[in-house]
């Protein structure tokens, strides 16, 4: 083979950023983490440090610039995330970013028609779940019959409550609650109902215990339903506030069968009795739950990208998790259901 390794700059050391350095730089198969790019000196250093990556950049158009590299992975805050994948491309690099492909329609549906000037390079928005081995047996028994014909779905996604409160600051620029977390959901939907058009929503949501979010318009809490044109339904369910850990399930229910993806968020198979009963401890976030799978999709992009497969999930798919998101949001705003 030509190209037996993928040679990858990656911009964003923050939070989940870092995961995916360690990630490519120690575990996954044919990657070569070779440059880093951060504003934040001290985020380099640690790279530099820690994974002895050899290049660094302060100036994402500098990586950019560099030829000694294939891809570049973006792992920055979702405002940069649509222009990043632009300007990737047109620095001639594969690329994949972290979810949500950008906070509102038009700006994804640009993205997507920018791609297709380049048929030659890969664009990747990732949603971790397709890869995480529980989510991938559902959608083989889906696919193989298991349940009948699937027509419902619930999923949600809770996050343990942070009493510190720093997704209160972080909220203006995540898009919300639907656009930061039910994304996900929606996306799940989408791929487990074999990719129905939606055909209307409506959400409610409450701040029932940070608000202070409710001048900027977000909520702590939401729920939303979603009807397909096909029929199908889902129903989704989002929270920073949960007591016990990060809680993440979903339900796909079919004419003959339901299966259900992680109901019991336990952080492991240890069972505790105690003066306070028989109970388990939860999982505390999402990157303990979903940890294996953060690897499997840097495994799968780049085995695509090398061995020329196709991926998983496309360009457009990012663009429909935006659009009926950002439809949740409005419509828990406005109190009215929306057609789409
Ligand atoms: P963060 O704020 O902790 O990190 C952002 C990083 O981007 C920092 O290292 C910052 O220095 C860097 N940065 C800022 N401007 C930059 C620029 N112009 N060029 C290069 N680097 C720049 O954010 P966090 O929590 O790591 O989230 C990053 C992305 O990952 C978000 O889009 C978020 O939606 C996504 N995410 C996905 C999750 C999932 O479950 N799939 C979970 C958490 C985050």
């Amino acid at each position: 083979m030509s190209n037996p390794t993928l040679r990858i700059g990656l911009a964003g050391l923050g939070r989940l950023g870092r995961r995916y350095a360690e990630n490519l730089a120690r575990t996954v198969p044919r990657a070569s983490l070779d440059a880093v790019c951060s504003p934040v000196d001290e985020e380099v250093a640690w790279a530099r440090d820690t994974l002895g990556v050899s290049r660094h950049y302060s100036d994402y158009r500098a990586m950019l610039a560099d030829p000694a590299l294939d891809a570049v992975f973006l792992v920055t805050p979702t405002s940069l995330h649509a222009e990043q994948i632009e300007q990737a491309l047109d620095a001639g690099k594969h690329v994949f970013c972290e979810k949500p492909l950008s906070l509102d329609l038009a700006t994804c549906l640009h993205t997507v028609e920018h791609a297709k000037r380049y048929p030659q390079l890969r664009a990747m928005v990732g949603f971790v779940r397709h890869f995480d081995a529980s989510y991938r047996d559902a959608k083989a028994r889906i696919e193989a019959g298991g349940i009948g014909r699937p027509f419902m779905v619930y999923s949600q996604t809770a996050d343990k409550l942070d009493p510190t409160g720093a997704f209160v600051k972080f909220a203006p620029t995540s898009g919300g609650l639907f656009l930061d977390c039910s994304v996900h959901d929606i996306d799940l939907a989408r791929w487990l109902l074999g990719r129905p058009a939606v055909k209307r929503v409506y959400a409610i949501g409450t701040a029932a215990m940070y608000p202070e979010l409710e001048p900027i318009g977000d909520i702590d809490n939401g729920a939303a339903v979603c009807e397909f044109v096909d029929g199908s339904m889902a129903m989704f369910y989002a929270s920073r506030t949960q007591a016990h850990g990060h809680d993440t399930h979903t339900d796909i229910i079919g004419t003959a069968g339901k299966l259900s993806v992680g109901r019991n968020p336990r952080a492991d198979r240890v069972e505790i009795a105690d003066a306070y009963g028989v109970r388990s401890l939860s999982v505390p976030s999402f990157f303990e739950r979903f940890e294996e799978a953060f690897q499997a999709q840097c495994v799968h992009f780049i085995d695509a990208v090398l061995d020329n497969k196709p991926f998983d999930l496309t360009l457009e798919d990012a663009a429909e998790a935006t659009r009926i998101a950002v439809a949740l949001r409005e419509s828990r705003q406005s109190g009215k259901p929306i057609d789409l």
